[in-house]
């Protein structure tokens, strides 16, 4: 089945609110005319609201880059789900820097990923095995556990709008990615399959799989090419309108129509 592919730009901590709507005025008409690709960027939550204004009329959807699953309440230096819905479709849960720095849990990843879609927005969930997991042989293992975990309870009509990005945390700011044919190997066995166990074959056709580490506009075409991989979540080279613009072009071209 064709899915339509994803491109999301995850800005971690850069561009204050002037540079981001500066940087959207350059990149937004570069990108525009691609409506067969998904494009979206996710600022820092301070930024949401001027990204959020000035790409109002854009067909570039806006992400935040997490979200607490309460609705409310005593959680210092938190951002619910219900604030963050005005300005955005999309949430990033479950980013490997969450995990490694802000002590996010597979518990907790499912929590946000029943939060948002019970608002009516669509997580993006990552998941991915690190460097000396992935030397022990235990990725697929550890890549289908945080699937499963980060799944429970969601019902089968709610995973339309669930992404999944497959991220190996050693690919991730180093330079270094996977091969196209080896994510494309994950993306298979350890991600769609994992959905195929708890939800059927249409449902883990026709969820959408993004790959995600020092993605760029030289390997772009070796991930696209794979007919797992639906899109790209893109750090480093997301935060240049060129390198942006080439990302969502090589999509559009390669997968096409
Ligand atoms: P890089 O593209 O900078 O490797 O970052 C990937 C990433 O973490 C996107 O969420």
């Amino acid at each position: 089945m064709a899915r339509k592919p994803i491109i999301a730009g995850n800005w971690k901590m850069n561009k204050a609110p002037d540079e981001a709507v500066a940087f959207l005025r350059e990149l937004a008409p570069m990108i525009s005319a691609y409506s067969n690709v998904e494009r979206v960027v996710a600022p820092s939550f301070l930024v949401l609201t001027a990204v959020a204004a000035e790409l109002a009329e854009s067909p570039i959807a806006v992400a935040a880059q997490d979200a607490h699953w309460a609705e409310n309440g005593a959680y210092t230096s938190q951002v619910s789900v219900n604030m963050l819905s005005p300005f955005i479709d999309y949430i990033i849960i479950g980013h490997s820097e969450c995990r490694a720095y802000l002590n996010e849990t597979d518990a907790n990843v499912n929590r946000k990923a029943q939060a948002i879609l019970a608002a009516g927005r669509k997580p993006i969930i990552a998941v991915g095995e690190s460097l000396a997991q992935n030397e022990a042989g235990e990725t697929v293992d550890f890549v289908r556990a945080q699937v499963s975990a980060a799944l429970e309870g969601i019902r089968h009509e709610q995973m339309t709008d669930v992404v999944i990005a497959y991220e190996p945390i050693w690919a991730i700011g180093t330079g270094k990615s996977a091969s196209g044919e080896l994510a494309d190997e994950i993306i298979r066995t350890a991600v769609r399959a994992t959905v195929g166990d708890f939800y059927g074959g249409s449902i883990a056709d026709a969820i959408r799989i993004q790959y995600g580490g020092s993605v760029k506009p030289s390997n772009m075409e070796e991930f696209m090419a794979q007919a797992n991989i639906d899109g790209a979540l893109v750090g480093g080279a997301s935060l240049d309108a060129d390198d942006f613009a080439a990302l969502v072009e090589i999509a559009a071209r390669v997968k096409g129509p």
